[in-house]
Parts: structure tokens; sequence; C-alpha cells
């Protein structure tokens, strides 16, 4: 078999044989396939898409170029979840655990990752809180979930090695916005990871990398089956990500606001986005119906049940477990600056990706790989889509701890807020639900 004839094929719009896929993912895994190569028939799928049946082998032969992760020893049912990445969106993974073991004994053993671009990452959120460990072994991950119902770790090194490579060239081949690509990717580390259960959260719009609805629905649906041929129990929910979620974007300040939401007192769209995903857990899990479901996320909330389990993992995982009653613990920007609103009227328009890239530029992401990171840097909304605002009222203030980078960083959010004198229509942050 030969690499050449493959890329020719595709090209063709012949479908892949099993056989041609896993010489190809084998290939690349052990340095045989040279990048150019992968990079051609990764063009190629960006323009023929990939049928069922190829697309079902290519994810599969990605989960098993790595370790298999055996969560059988977890009593219950584990769920996971996972974004397809947005902006403001990644700080849910913290929301949503909480209550849902706390309201029913699910079982959240969670790897994630780390942020991409202009979107987040959990594991970035995690390590701003003094302490915590993101990486414990298989047995005492397994352990934790187990003791508290709750575990948050990074992925490891083993974990589907063929999307780490295909990713990073994809990142730079100008391949990554295709939906075959981005089922295989997301699907293959979450056959990987274990977890019976998965609720999908796909984003849609300005901020993410669907910009349609329909192209959203399209690789919820390549992505839920994918799951289910695989005998997982799968559901995408498609949200909307023309305007960031909750308040807060930036490390420790989603931290803040994470613990401000089990507080009860978090933003009106983030909690509500969360309790809704945390009982299609639950009915994903099998555990009860959706409507008894959401009371009982709702209650966990209420009571203080949720904050108890966010504490508990803080605490199993070796964090500074007084950063729930006191935020001054986590580091939050000393300098910072207010952008204003330049006329009366109201906000009609956020370009959610300029947000996330204004929020990098203060500091609060990567801009190269492993590259460093400001946990105190970020940016806190006051005024999003639909609200009214006042010539020269603050709209969001900018966090950072070098001063010098807020000029830049203010004219890119400035820029991505469109403002007008006619209140805009704002639909709910769920749009669509897909089985
Ligand atoms: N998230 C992933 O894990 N992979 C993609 O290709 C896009 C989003």
């Amino acid at each position: 078999m030969r690499m050449y004839d493959i890329i020719l094929k595709k090209r063709a719009n012949v479908p892949l044989t099993d056989e041609e896929i896993r010489f190809v993912i084998d290939g690349y895994v052990k340095g045989d396939i040279p990048d150019y190569q992968v990079s051609a028939l990764l063009m190629t799928i960006v323009f023929n898409g990939m049928s069922a049946r190829e697309l079902g082998t290519l994810t599969l032969a990605m989960a098993q170029s790595g370790h298999m992760v055996d969560l059988s020893s977890i009593d219950g049912i584990t769920v996971d979840k996972h974004s397809t990445g947005g902006v403001g969106g990644d700080k849910t993974t913290l929301i949503i655990g909480p209550p849902l073991v706390a309201a029913c004994g699910g079982k959240v053993a969670k790897m994630s990752g780390r942020g991409l671009g202009h979107t987040g990452g959990t594991i970035d959120k995690m390590e701003s809180i003094p302490n915590l460990k993101v990486s414990l072994e298989q047995d005492d991950f397994i352990n934790q979930v187990n003791r508290i119902g709750l575990a948050v770790i990074g992925q490891s090194e083993g974990l589907a090695p063929a999307d780490k490579k295909l990713y990073a060239l994809r990142d730079v081949t100008g391949t990554v916005d295709s939906i075959p690509l981005i089922a295989s990717s997301v699907m293959s580390k979450k056959l990987a990871s274990g977890a019976q259960a998965i609720l999908l959260d796909v984003k849609v719009g300005s901020g993410a990398f669907m910009k349609t609805i329909d192209d959203a629905r399209a690789l919820a649906k390549a992505m839920v089956d994918i799951g289910t041929e695989n005998g997982r129990s799968v559901k995408a929910v498609l949200t909307d990500m023309d305007r960031p979620l909750g308040h807060a974007i930036g490390n420790a300040l989603e931290i803040r606001e994470v613990i401000d939401t089990l507080k009860g007192r978090g933003p009106q769209d983030l909690t509500h986005e969360c309790l809704i995903m945390a009982a299609h857990m639950l009915v994903l899990s099998h555990i009860c119906d959706y409507e008894t479901a959401l009371s009982r996320v709702q209650d966990a909330l209420d009571s203080g049940e949720a904050l108890e389990r966010l504490r508990l993992m803080i605490e199993a995982q070796g964090g500074n477990i007084h950063v729930i009653n006191d935020e001054s613990l986590l580091a939050i920007g000393k300098f910072t600056y207010d952008v204003t609103a330049p006329q009366d009227g109201y906000i009609i328009h956020m370009n959610t990706e300029q947000c996330g890239i204004a929020s990098v530029m203060l500091g609060a992401g990567r801009t190269v790989k492993d590259g460093p990171i400001d946990y105190s840097a970020g940016i806190v909304m006051h005024k999003k889509t639909g609200d009214s605002v006042i010539c020269g009222e603050s709209v969001a203030t900018l966090y950072t701890s070098d001063e010098s980078l807020i000029p830049n960083a203010a004219k890119t959010y400035v820029e991505a807020i469109t403002f007008g004198t006619t209140a805009p229509t704002v639909v709910d942050t769920i749009l669509d639900i897909v089985e």
C-alpha cells in the first residue's frame, strides 16, 4: 500500500477502505508517513468529506492509537462531557459536575484539555487554584471518583496520540474546520477516555468552529452516530456562541465565577445552561427522566451540596479549599482598565472570537504551544448582547499583570462590540438537542 495512491484515490472522491485508513493512522503515528503527505490527505477530506463508514473507522483507529482508559472499576455509570470549544464555555465542566454528582451519585471521571487559540481550557482554569494537581495516577483518579464522585484531570500523553499529531498539523494547514475531522478528533478522545455516557456541547456562532446551525447539527449528528455505534450513550446540545457565556473570560476570573455560580449568584445564562446540561447528563446515565433531573440538580445547587462537591474535589486534588470563601486567594490582575460605551443605546452584537482574542492579548491564553499564561488576566463583562448602555458607562473591565498589554487588548475588545440604537432579539443559549 502506498500513501501516494491513497491521496489520489481520496482526491478522486472514491471512499477509502478500512485497511487504507488504518494504514494512514498507524504509519503517521509511527513516523513512517510524513506530515506533507498527511496534510494533502487532510485537505482532500476537507473538500470531499467522508462516508459514515470511513468516519467510524478513522475515529476508532485514532482512539486505538494509544491507551484506552478502562473505567470499569468505577461503581455506577461514568459520564463525561465535551465542548467543541468557545469563549467562556469550558468553565461549565466545573459547574455541571458537582450538582450532577451531588444530585444523584453520578460519576464524573473527566479528562480535559488546555486552551487552544482564542478558546480557553478547563485545565488552565483549574491551575489558577493554588496547589491544585491536574495530573493523577490512573488508580488515584479512579479511587477519587469512587470516593467523591468527581475528578477532573489533564489528558494523559498516551491518550489518542494520533489526534494530538493530527490536530497540530491541522492547526497549521487550514484543515481545522471540517466536520469529519472535528468529529473524529473529539470522539477519538471520548472513546479512549472510557466514559459510558457522553454529553457533547456543540458551540455555534462567531466564537465557535461551527458558524451556522446547519453545520453544527451535521457535526452533532456525526459525533452522536460514532458514539452510539461504539456502544456509548451520547447526546449533543447545540449552544449559542454568538456571545460569551457568563460574565468572565480568563482563568482565575472564571474560577471565581464558577464558585459564585455554585453559591447561586452566578450569571443567569451560565446557570441556566449548566443546569440544563447537568439534567441531560442524568438522563443519559439512565438515572431519571428529564423533568425529575432538572429539579434534582436545581435542589443540589440551592442546598449548597453542589458547592460542597467542588470543595471535596479541590481538597482531594491538593488545592487550597479556602478559595471557596476567600476569593482574594485567587490571583486577579492588578492592572485594570474600563472599556466604556461610545454612545447611548444597546449592544447589538459581540464578536465572541475577538473577545477571546482580547483576553489572550491580556495574557490569559497562550500565543505559542506550551507558552506561559497569566492566570490573573482576563475580562469581566458588565454588559452583553441585548443590554442597554449609556454613553461613557463601563461595559467591561480588563485585568492583567502587565499594564503595557492593555491598549491593544482594549482596542480589540471595543472593535468586537457593535453598538446600535434598537434592541436586538436575544435567543436562548440552548439552540437544539441532537440524540
Ligand atoms: N475540539 C477538538 O477536540 N478537536 C477539534 O478538531 C476541534 C475541537
